[in-house]
């Protein structure tokens, strides 16, 4: 605004209170801003504390499913959990983005989720199994995929476990999958769970000591296993491994597990 001079009384007067109104309007634009920006500082941490909640209840619903395949599968006992543990250490010296994580972790817990479709007189046969129950043994891998892939926050982990019986040279099952066709996750699964089971005591055989278990592993590199991951494993040193068999977290909580 500007005044003529001489100065007009009036026109001095109604300059100054444009003026005036002006700073105001400015204040009163200012204050709205912020207000605005807290309100929405608010409402982004009420959202981002729901999404929490509802992947932690996720999560929860995942640990019983979870746990009735425990139930009916008596040998498995603790070793989802271990498995679940032992991928995320793998997964994280490779080194995989962060949002992988709770993929892989919610993959491997639930990597046998199948079984609860395969028979009782199979599952816990105490003998070796014929060609006839191996095929229907086999089949857990796509009915684990079945019931996943249904669930949209459950599609990536749902494509690790159709994989996690596939071998890095192709020789795996159910689709004979090779290299890096096979997910990631899964390549890091097959390792993470083939130490827990050696390291592990079975009806017909003691468990094997740590080093044995990784020196199977190194020699299984570019047969079983992905040469790439198994090299990041073997800088994973054995005692590692022992502590976490030994502290894994009681009650095990899978939505904890990306925090690692
Ligand atoms: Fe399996």
């Amino acid at each position: 605004d500007y005044i003529l001079k001489p100065f007009e009384k009036d026109q001095l007067f109604l300059g100054v209170g444009r003026a005036l109104q002006h700073r105001r309007l400015i204040i009163e634009n200012r204050n709205y801003q912020r207000n605005l920006e807290q309100l929405v500082e608010e409402r982004t941490a009420q959202l981002t504390a729901k999404h929490v909640e509802l992947e932690q209840s996720y999560d929860d619903t995942l640990e019983a499913l979870g746990s009735a395949l425990d139930l009916k599968d008596a040998e498995t006992e603790g070793h989802c959990q271990r498995v679940t543990e032992f991928c995320i250490s793998i997964a994280r010296a490779m080194p995989v983005p962060d949002q992988y994580l709770p993929i892989l972790a919610r993959a491997a817990f639930l990597h046998d989720i199948g079984k609860m479709a395969i028979p009782d007189g199979i599952l816990r046969k105490p003998g070796p199994l014929n060609d006839d129950e191996k095929q229907i043994m086999r089949k857990h891998c796509e009915i684990g995929y079945n019931m996943l892939i249904r669930i949209p926050f459950l599609r990536d982990a749902a494509e690790i476990v159709l994989a996690h019986q596939e071998f890095f040279d192709g020789s795996g099952y159910p689709r004979g999958l090779k290299g890096e066709q096979i997910p990631l996750g899964a390549r890091i699964f097959t390792i993470a769970d083939s130490l827990d089971a050696m390291i592990s005591d079975r009806p017909y055989r003691r468990a094997l000591p740590m080093s044995h278990a990784r020196e199977e592993i190194k020699r299984c590199s570019g047969s079983q296993f992905d040469p790439a991951v198994v090299d990041v494993f073997m800088t994973i040193p054995e005692q590692h491994w022992l502590d976490l068999r030994e502290h894994l977290g009681s009650p095990f909580r899978l939505a904890h597990l990306k925090n690692l």
